[in-house]
C-alpha cells in the first residue's frame, strides 16, 4: 500500500499499472502489505482488507472493544499515530488537488470527545451501524464520546427496555453542553428528555457551551459542532493569527453564530444567513446575549448570495454542508465586492474544488487542516482568499 488517499483509502496499483483503492477498519499505514477482497472496473479496483501480511510497527491495539466492526471511528490502532496519518492525507489532498501550497495542521488534543453521538434502537439492543451496513453494533460504552454520553448509554438502554422512554424502533441523539456534564437524549420526533440520577425527565431547555469568553446555546436538534471547546479553540486561534476585521462580516450558513461570535467583535456589522429556523432564533439570542447585534435571516444561502455581495473590507465567510458550494455561488462570489473570503469545509475533496471555482477572482491567501474529528478520516479544511 503506497499511500493514504482523501478519506483514508489506502492507494495500490495492481500488476496491470490499475489504481487500487483499498479500505480497512482501524487503519492503514502506508507501507503495509495486505491481503484485499478486490472488485476489479474498467479503470481501478476497489478492495477490503482482509488480512495484513506485514504490519505497521505504529500499529497498537485498539481502545474501543467494537472498533473492528463500528463504522462510527476508524483510526483506533492508529492510536497517537492517527493525526500524522491524517495529515499525510491532507498533503497529498492538497498537493495533488491545488498543487505545491503552504498549509498548516493543528491535531486534535488528546482530550477531545464528541459531545454529540447517534445511536439507533431496533426494540432490543441500542449501538452504531456496523461499517457498510444498518446491523447494529450494541454498545454500553462509547470512548469516543465525553464521559457523561458514554456513562448515559447503559441508562438510555434500561429506558428503552423498560418502556420509560419510547419503546419504538429508532434514532437517538445524545448530547452535552460545554463542559460536558448533562446528557439529553433526542427521538426522531425532537422531544427531548435530561438525565437525572432517578431516570429521564421531559426537557425544553437548550444546550449551553461555555467557549471561553463565548458562550452559544441551540436546541438539541440544532447544528453545533462535534467536540465544540475543541473546535471553538481551533477555529478562534486560526482567525485571530489571520487578524481579520473591517465593516460587515456576513456569516453563511451560520448555524447558531459560532463564526459570528469568534470573528464579530471585530466587525462593525454582522450579518447572518442560515437556512435552519430554530438555528436563527438561537442566533439571534447567542449574539443578542454576547452584545453583538446581528442581522440574522432565514433564507437559503445559495440563493440569497446576490451579484457584487459587499464591498472592499467586508469578509464572506462560508461554511457549508459536507456537499460544498454550487457552481452557481461560486459565480456570484466572482463578482463580490468583498475583498476577503474564508471558506471552509468538511470534505477536503468538495472544498478543494470550491477553491478551483473561485480561483479566477479569489486567489489563496492561507490554507488550514484542523483535525476537529478525532478517529476518523475527517478532517475540516479552512482557507484564506483575497479578491
Ligand atoms: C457545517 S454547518 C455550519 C454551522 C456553523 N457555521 C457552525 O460552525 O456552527 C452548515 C450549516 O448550514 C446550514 N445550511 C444547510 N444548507 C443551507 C443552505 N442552503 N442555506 C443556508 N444554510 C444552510 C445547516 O443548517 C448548518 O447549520
Amino acid at each position: 500500500m503506497e499511500r493514504l488517499a482523501w478519506g483514508g483509502k489506502g492507494v495500490a496499483h495492481g500488476s496491470d499499472g490499475r489504481l487500487l483503492l483499498l479500505e480497512a477498519p482501524l487503519a492503514l499505514f502506508p507501507g503495509e502489505t495486505v491481503e484485499a477482497q478486490v472488485i476489479w472496473k474498467a479503470h481501478h479496483g476497489e478492495g477490503r482488507v482482509t488480512r495484513w501480511i506485514t504490519r505497521d510497527p505504529r500499529r497498537v491495539p485498539a481502545a474501543c472493544p467494537v472498533a473492528a466492526v463500528c463504522g462510527g471511528c476508524e483510526l483506533w490502532e492508529a492510536g497517537g499515530h492517527g493525526p500524522a496519518l491524517k495529515r499525510q492525507m491532507v498533503e497529498d489532498l492538497f498537493r495533488r488537488q491545488l498543487g505545491e501550497v503552504d498549509w498548516t495542521w493543528r491535531p486534535a488534543p488528546p482530550e477531545a470527545r464528541r459531545h454529540r453521538i447517534q445511536l439507533h434502537w431496533d426494540g432490543t439492543a441500542l449501538g452504531y451501524f456496523r461499517r457498510h451496513s444498518h446491523a447494529l453494533v450494541p454498545v454500553s460504552a462509547c470512548p469516543a464520546a465525553a464521559e457523561p454520553l458514554s456513562a448515559a448509554l447503559p441508562r438510555l438502554l434500561d429506558a428503552l427496555e423498560g418502556g420509560a422512554l419510547p419503546h419504538r424502533p429508532q434514532r437517538w441523539e445524545l448530547a452535552t453542553g460545554t463542559p460536558a456534564r448533562e446528557v439529553r437524549a433526542t427521538d426522531e420526533r425532537g422531544r427531548t428528555w435530561r438525565l437525572e440520577p432517578d431516570g429521564w425527565t421531559r426537557d425544553e431547555d437548550p444546550l449551553r457551551h461555555d467557549l471561553g469568553a463565548t458562550v452559544l446555546k441551540h436546541g438539541p436538534g440544532a447544528f453545533f459542532q462535534v467536540s465544540p471547546p475543541w473546535a471553538a479553540q481551533a477555529f478562534g486561534d486560526l482567525l485571530e493569527g489571520w487578524d481579520l476585521r473591517g465593516g460587515t462580516l456576513f456569516d453563511l450558513y451560520g448555524g447558531v453564530g459560532l463564526f459570528s461570535a469568534l470573528l464579530g467583535r471585530r466587525f462593525v456589522h454582522r450579518m447572518l444567513v442560515e437556512s435552519g429556523e430554530e438555528a436563527v432564533a438561537w442566533a439571534r439570542q447567542n449574539l443578542e446575549a454576547l452584545g453583538l447585534s446581528s442581522e440574522c435571516l432565514v433564507a437559503d444561502a445559495d440563493a440569497w448570495v446576490p451579484e457584487g455581495l459587499g464591498a472592499p473590507g467586508d469578509l464572506i465567510l462560508l461554511d457549508p454542508p459536507r456537499a460544498g458550494l454550487t457552481p452557481g455561488l461560486c459565480e456570484r462570489l466572482q463578482t463580490a465586492g468583498a475583498e476577503t473570503l474564508v471558506l471552509v469545509g468538511c470534505d477536503g475533496a468538495a472544498f478543494c474544488r470550491d477553491l478551483k471555482r473561485l480561483a479566477p477572482a479569489w486567489r489563496l491567501e492561507a490554507l488550514a487542516a484542523l483535525d476537529l474529528f478525532p478517529l476518523t478520516s475527517l478532517v475540516e479544511c479552512v482557507a484564506l482568499l483575497r479578491r
